[in-house]
């Protein structure tokens, strides 16, 4: 199969890379010049673990190329990836479509023969049937399908979650394009992961339930971890208790600072418009997004009592500040609210993070970035830990102890217990949901 895939950002990327894994011939496009420029030199410009092997092996092996000329991507394939970003407009809080539907209609006028243009960019209910219209207008005579091919990647194992996917959703209103998207997925098929083909609409809404139902499991959970505090529950416990119900789950129901990322926040936001515009409210989404930015302030206040009661003129060292592991990406980030927040109150911050500086540079401006973790906690204050990553897991809490001014340790991923705090030193153990000191 030939394919152009529109928009080299995150999901655009990884998933070109991949389809070209599959051994199909892939042509990446985008506007940005320096980006192709980069790529074409064999730089990712995102981190993504095993994403820069992926991509030179399939360079290497003449079926990934990049270019900036959508035209020249667009002649002769079978199917076009429409995967441009889609951010929240400013104002209303809808997804901001204009790349989308620019992509669609160049798309059009350049289409030699028949396509299918399938928008992989998570977009609102709808939008596949303006992408049909929008291209029938641009260009009356081109022949193609729509599809609808939502992404399910998450940052850090992006690889992994397309090449062994839970599912892989098509939405379809023809049998031509049905076929052409089997033959794309071809080799998971072979492997039998599920495909759920189904119609345009509905492949648009999983996108947007599954991402919600996710973030409401998070918050959930976070919920249900301050009251574990105040009544002297542990919410590690209550998470493994109730997710060994099958009905339940065991995935993402880990408390923490509040979910973040690229997906989460913006998803739900545009559900919620939906479900606004449609007369249809969804309380139930629209009340996650209130809360998940409640659990960041209240994060703040946490740390706040960590620190004795204020941050004035206090040293503290900040572990994590990416949404998560193995990501550079920092949209969305609790420590948005929180390093700022501290910043402002008058403390100084030293930052430690695997790939968050660069992105954080800009972001968390008057931190003071460290690159060894044991020489960010000499002398400082207060230590908090933001983001989960391996190398802050088997820390030597004593060591650290030791060398703080005052010992004290907000762990906002619960990853060392009380009895870890206790046994190295610590004067206050502050957690999410447990028991600390
Ligand atoms: C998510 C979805 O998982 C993916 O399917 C979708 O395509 C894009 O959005 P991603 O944003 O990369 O992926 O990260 P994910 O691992 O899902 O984490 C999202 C946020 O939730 C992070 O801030 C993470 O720290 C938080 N989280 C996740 C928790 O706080 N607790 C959990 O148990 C799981």
């Amino acid at each position: 199969m030939r394919i152009a895939m529109i928009g080299t950002g995150y999901v655009g990327l990884v998933s070109g890379v991949c389809f070209s894994d599959f051994g199909h011939d892939v042509t990446c496009v985008d506007l940005n010049p320096d980006k192709i420029a980069m790529l074409e030199r064999g730089e990712v410009p995102i981190y993504e673990p095993g994403l820069d092997l992926l991509m030179a092996k399939n360079v290497e092996a003449g079926r990934l190329t990049f270019t900036t000329e959508l035209a020249k991507a667009v002649d002769g394939v079978d199917a076009v990836f429409i995967a441009v970003g889609t951010p929240t407009r400013r104002g209303d809080g809808h997804a901001d479509l204009t790349y989308v539907m620019a992509a669609a209609e160049e798309i059009a006028k350049a289409l030699t023969g028949y396509a299918v243009i399938v928008t992989k960019s998570t977009v609102p209910v709808g939008t596949n049937r303006k992408v049909l219209e929008t291209m029938k207008a641009a260009n009356p005579d081109a022949d193609f399908d729509v599809a609808s091919n939502p992404e399910f990647l998450r940052e850090g194992a992006a690889i992994d979650d397309f090449m062994r996917p839970d599912r892989v959703v098509v939405g379809v209103e023809t049998e031509r394009a049905a076929d052409v998207m089997s033959e794309i997925y071809r080799p998971l098929f072979l492997r039998e992961f599920p495909i759920v083909t189904t119609d345009l609409e509905s492949a648009e809404m999983i996108k947007y339930a599954a991402n919600a139902f996710l973030a409401t499991k998070i918050t959930f959970i976070n919920e249900i971890a301050r009251l574990c505090e105040k009544v002297g529950a542990d919410v590690k416990e209550v998470s493994k208790g109730i997710g060994l119900d099958g009905r339940i789950g065991n995935k993402f129901l880990h408390a923490g600072p509040g979910y973040g990322g690229s997906c989460f926040p913006k998803d739900t936001m545009a559900l919620a418009r939906t479900g606004q515009e449609f007369a249809a409210p969804i309380q139930i989404v629209e009340t996650v997004i209130k809360v998940n930015d409640e659990i960041k302030r209240r994060m703040v206040d946490k740390l706040i009592d960590v620190c004795g009661g204020s941050f004035n003129g206090k040293t503290i060292a900040v572990f994590g500040v990416t949404f998560k592991p193995n990501t550079d990406d920092m949209r969305d980030a609790p420590a948005l609210t929180i390093v700022p927040a501290m910043v402002g109150g008058g403390a100084k911050v030293r930052v430690v993070d695997p790939q968050g500086r660069r992105e954080g540079e800009q972001l968390l401006p008057g931190v003071d970035w460290r690159e060894d973790p044991y020489d960010a906690v000499e002398g400082a204050d207060a230590l908090v830990i933001l983001t989960e990553w391996n190398e802050f897991r088997a820390l030597d809490l004593k060591r650290i102890a030791g060398s703080m001014a005052t010992p004290r340790l907000a762990d906002l991923r619960n990853i060392y217990s009380g009895p870890d705090a206790e046994r190295a030193g610590f004067e206050v153990y502050e957690t999410i949901g447990r028991q600390g000191f």
